[in-house]
């Protein structure tokens, strides 16, 4: 739609049309206006699968959807660290969405888990933006390729359910900007999403959905997001306000109410029509663009199996914890499953997100085909799903049943060759609207594998849960496989794994920590009334753990292979100085490259993660940051050259001083890690000034700059130099290369504001000179 046609419609729009196009008709339409052509628009939940809501029935429920296809939720698409993969999700999403008449699929959601017990964390992609922006970009490219918008979700700051409403989250600069809005950031420049969806909360103090800081300034400012912004469903609390701040669409609509007040903040000057009218443009473009989505459609094949592209999917999902020599499995004669949820498997979370899978497979029956009849297979119930409270508070008949199940798999388990335990969190743990408690899963599962473990040293424990619990029991079984909530295809892909026909590739894109208490928000989560209070700043998931060296049981980025891999020959070339543009963050620092070898006697994927450390940062810095992954497949024996670009942003900090990001300069460590608690290679790169596309960072020398902030600025530095070699007295203390003064106490000449100058030159320097010189350092 070109822009004359745009504006011959506006023409044609009374005051009433315009604010009738700024909110929905009902849950899941735009409004049509036939009098000028205007067609209305589809939207759906998202985010991995199409759960487009049956209109044949009526008041239907949240799982009243048609059928479609159910892939791992986000923070199993994430263990894959496949980019590749979670587009060609994002495809097949865009093409299941097209065929369902959908235009827009609302997803993905590129929240950070600040804390693990988040009620959405299962619909999230990670704890660290770069990962979270790069998987969330993916996945919009994959979908948006079919001529299917999506709504970038829920920006921002939606981390945590309780209150979510209200909530305000009170959170510093540094944070917003490098962790929370990063995630965002990354997503909208690199995948351009036609729709991105306010979230319910309050960021510092004002609405998200009323914010005009972040739906104008940071989004469209400095961002350049072209698309149109919606609330998500229900979170408009002024529209007036929520209009001017950016926020073109709300939904659902509020059948007519809130357009009248758009009309008479019009007619009463409170809200000027240009508002409005910009409003109506941007999204007349997006819903002429949905309309032509035919000519958008990028050239490719279309998948035939999304099922198969479902299975994939989980299988890379899947992260092997823990395995002493045990898997895969290889001739047991006797296999004792326990667990309920072996035969009831969960594939997702509760909530808007549910999808009604186009089918289920079923572990056992999949399981048992792999083997022939030499082998006995049995199943135990072990436990019973439904219940979740400890045995001491259940009835009698109910205690007798727990005792029961548990002694039936226990005898079993004992006469078997292996064990292998289905666990984790059912149903009502994981739901939107809701946060955990706890990390734990229910007791009498968690009983059950301390039970099962005493009597059977080969025990295997698969796990299906959305989002960290605690393995108080790792050290008591032999193999542990992290499963998520995997799809519609999750059963075949633990089989697979299982028995060897898998070599798994996950690894977490989340810390486990060992106890709740070692979280990073622990203090704070989820907050007292209507606040809560972002204390843990920049520190979130690995972050903490590093700084504050506390072991987790398991760390980001780690997972386990049947393979081996080798790390070697890494190469750094760094460009020089005098190529380097100090105003541009998107210049290339450096680049490096290293070689991976399969060492081991099977094929497999690596995960190869780049981290950097800034090692002399003037404020708080993590102890390092991911900046880069790449997931590689190699036969047994094969080696691949791996490289990396380094920019100046990926080693800038947010600095709220001068309200733009900064990389000071000083030496980086370069890191090529298996895990962030494994690294395999290390080697420095140094930047020898300043880079940051903002105003000029020299700061404004006085006479209380000190002697050492002086030394930072090394122009400034050589004024300081002249002065004091013209000063016989003071030379006599100052050493000049290391600014410090050989007085015998450490620092003393680096913390020394200029005017104590006067003091060292026995009355040579009066205030007036130090003025001088101050006046000369800001002109340097
Ligand atoms: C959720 C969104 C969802 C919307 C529509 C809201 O409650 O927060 O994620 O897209 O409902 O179902």
């Amino acid at each position: 739609m070109n822009d004359t046609r745009i504006e011959e419609i506006m023409a044609e729009l009374s005051l009433e049309d315009k604010a009738s196009l700024c909110s929905g008709q009902g849950s899941w339409n735009t409004k049509a206006i036939k009098k000028t052509g205007i067609p209305e628009l589809l939207m759906t939940d998202g985010p991995h699968g199409v759960r487009k809501v049956r209109e044949d029935i009526d008041e239907p429920g949240i799982k009243d959807s048609y059928k479609a296809t159910c892939y791992p939720t986000a923070s199993g698409l994430a263990a894959s660290w496949n980019t590749e993969l979670v587009n060609e999700v994002g495809f097949a999403l865009g093409q299941e969405a097209k065929e369902m008449d959908v235009n827009i699929l609302l997803g993905p959601g590129a929240n950070i888990k600040r804390s693990p017990l988040g009620g959405r964390n299962f619909e999230y992609f990670s704890e660290d933006p770069y990962l979270s922006g790069k998987l969330a970009a993916a996945y919009i490219k994959g979908v948006q390729s079919q001529g299917v918008g999506t709504s970038l979700k829920h920006f921002v700051a939606n981390n945590q359910e309780f209150r979510r409403m209200t909530i305000n989250a009170e959170i510093p600069e540094r944070a917003l900007r490098e962790i929370y809005l990063k995630s965002f950031e990354i997503a909208v420049k690199e995948a351009s999403p036609w729709t991105l969806m306010s979230a319910y909360n309050k960021v510092n103090g004002k609405y998200c959905s009323e914010h005009p800081r972040l739906l104008t300034e940071i989004l469209r400012e400095e961002w350049g997001f072209e698309g149109i912004v919606i609330s998500d469903w229900g979170a408009v609390n002024d529209r007036v306000d929520g209009l001017k701040a950016g926020l073109e669409l709300e939904m659902p609509g509020s059948h007519g109410i809130r357009d009248k007040e758009i009309v008479s903040a019009v007619k009463n000057n409170k809200l000027s029509e240009e508002v409005l009218d910009k409003a109506v443009r941007r999204l007349l473009k997006i819903i002429f663009k949905a309309e032509n989505h035919e000519s958008l459609v990028a050239d490719k094949a279309q998948v035939s199996n999304y099922n198969e592209l479902a299975y994939k999917a989980a299988t890379e999902s899947m992260v092997l914890l823990k395995n002493e020599d045990l898997l895969p499995l290889n001739n047991q004669k006797k296999i004792a499953v326990i667990g309920e949820m072996a035969k009831n498997l969960r594939r997702q979370g509760q909530g808007s997100s549910q999808v009604n899978p186009r089918e289920l497979d079923s572990f056992f029956d999949i399981f048992k085909n792999n083997f022939t009849e030499d082998t006995e297979i049995t199943y135990d119930k072990g436990y019973c799903l439904d219940c979740v409270e400890p045995v001491e508070e259940v009835s009698l008949d109910k205690a007798k049943d727990y005792y029961h199940l548990l002694d039936e798999a226990k005898e079993n388990a004992a006469n078997s060759d292996v064990a292998i335990i289905f666990a984790g969190l059912t149903e009502d743990f994981e739901a939107e609207g809701q946060d955990r408690d706890n990390l734990s899963i229910p007791e009498n599962q968690e009983v059950l594998i301390y039970e099962i473990a005493s009597v059977q040293p080969n025990t295997i424990v698969v796990l299906t849960n959305g989002a960290p619990v605690e393995i108080p029991w790792k050290d008591k079984v032999s193999a542990i496989l992290e499963g998520y909530l995997g799809g519609q295809s999750a059963a075949r892909a633990i089989s697979d794994i299982i028995n060897g026909k898998v070599n798994p590739s996950g690894k977490l894109a989340e810390t486990f920590p060992e106890t709740i208490e070692d979280t990073p928000s622990f203090i704070n989560f989820p907050g007292e009334r209507d606040r809560v209070l972002y204390g843990e700043d920049i520190f979130v998931g690995y972050r903490y753990y590093d700084k504050k060296e506390i072991e987790p049981a398991y760390p980001f980025g780690y997972g386990l292979s049947y393979t081996s891999f080798r790390y070697d020959n890494l190469n750094i070339y760094q460009h020089s100085k005098n190529d380097i543009d100090a105003r541009d963050l998107s210049e290339i620092i450096a680049e490096i490259s290293f070689t991976i070898t399969n060492t081991g006697a099977r094929a497999g994927s690596e995960v190869t993660q780049l981290y950097i450390s800034a090692e002399n940062s003037q404020v708080r810095r993590p102890i390092k940051e991911l900046k880069g992954f790449d997931k590689v497949k190699l036969e047994p024996g094969e080696s691949k050259e791996i490289s990396f670009n380094i920019t100046a942003d990926d080693l800038a900090y947010y600095e709220p001083e001068i309200a733009n990001w900064l990389t000071e300069p000083g030496d980086y460590q370069v890191l090529i890690g298996s895990s962030s608690d494994d690294i395999r290679l290390r080697d420095e790169i140094n930047i020898a000034s300043p880079i940051t596309p903002g105003v000029s960072i020299r700061p404004e020398y006085h006479q209380n700059s000190t002697i050492g902030d002086i030394y930072q600025d090394p122009e400034a530095w050589e004024v300081l130099q002249e002065e004091i070699s013209d000063n016989p007295k003071l030379k006599r203390f100052v050493s000049f290369d290391n600014a410090e003064m050989d007085i015998g106490i450490p620092n003393f000449l680096e913390y020394l504001p200029l005017r104590n100058l006067i003091t060292f030159t026995e009355g040579n320097f009066t205030s007036k000179d130090i003025d001088r010189i101050v006046d000369k350092l800001n002109k340097s």
